[in-house]
């Protein structure tokens, strides 16, 4: 192969890879307890990793038994200026998720980035006395992106936990994708 030919696809893969290298920064994390009865946060924070990577871990210790537990849970997208729906706005009872995962399809998804990070992985109860976390977790950011081909650009989740029928937590956090 001749010297500009593989200067061409040099530049090619440069392009290309420039392309696809997308990348991910959570921006911030609030998490608020509704019922101090029934759950205390030990742990709500972002950690860098890297300059452009960083982690995020939430824990919770329960106080309650619990045999029901719903979220309300809906995204949100950053446009001129201002924070919009965008594509999600559900509640999902986490108990019957647990029974059948398939028959929720895009929660689904969401948690299956989320499995090697949480031991919230099983149908109900949730005993009095255990610690709930989500820990140092870090998307697959080409899994994610191929899944949700979303554009650059910052995006937040907003969500209510209920146990028991009654609020317990709230958890909001935003993240930006850029390349
Ligand atoms: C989470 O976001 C909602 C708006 O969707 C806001 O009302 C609430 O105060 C926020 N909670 C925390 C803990 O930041
Ligand atoms: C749930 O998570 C815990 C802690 O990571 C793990 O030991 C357990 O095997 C997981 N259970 C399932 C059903 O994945």
């Amino acid at each position: 192969m001749t010297a500009p030919h593989k200067l061409i696809i040099c530049l090619i893969c440069l392009t290309h890879f420039g392309f696809t290298q997308a990348s991910y920064k959570f921006n911030s994390l609030h998490c608020s307890v509704a019922s101090p009865e029934v759950g205390k946060i030990n742990v709500c924070e972002i950690k860098a990793i890297d300059r452009y990577h960083n982690k995020l871990s939430v824990e919770m210790d329960l106080k309650k038994t619990l045999t029901q537990i719903e979220i309300h849970f809906k995204m949100l997208k950053r446009e001129s200026g201002g924070w919009h729906p965008f594509f999600y706005d559900m509640k999902m009872d986490v108990c019957k998720f647990f029974q059948n995962k398939r028959s929720f399809f895009i929660p689904n998804i969401i948690y299956s980035f989320m499995k090697p990070f949480t031991n919230l992985n099983h149908t109900c109860p949730y005993l009095a006395g255990s610690v709930l976390r989500l820990w140092e977790f870090t998307p697959n950011e080409k899994g994610v992106l191929g899944v949700f081909p979303v554009d650059h650009g910052q995006y937040a989740l907003h969500s209510d936990w209920y146990g028991n029928k009654a609020p317990i937590l709230e958890l909001n956090g935003s993240v930006l994708f850029y390349k």
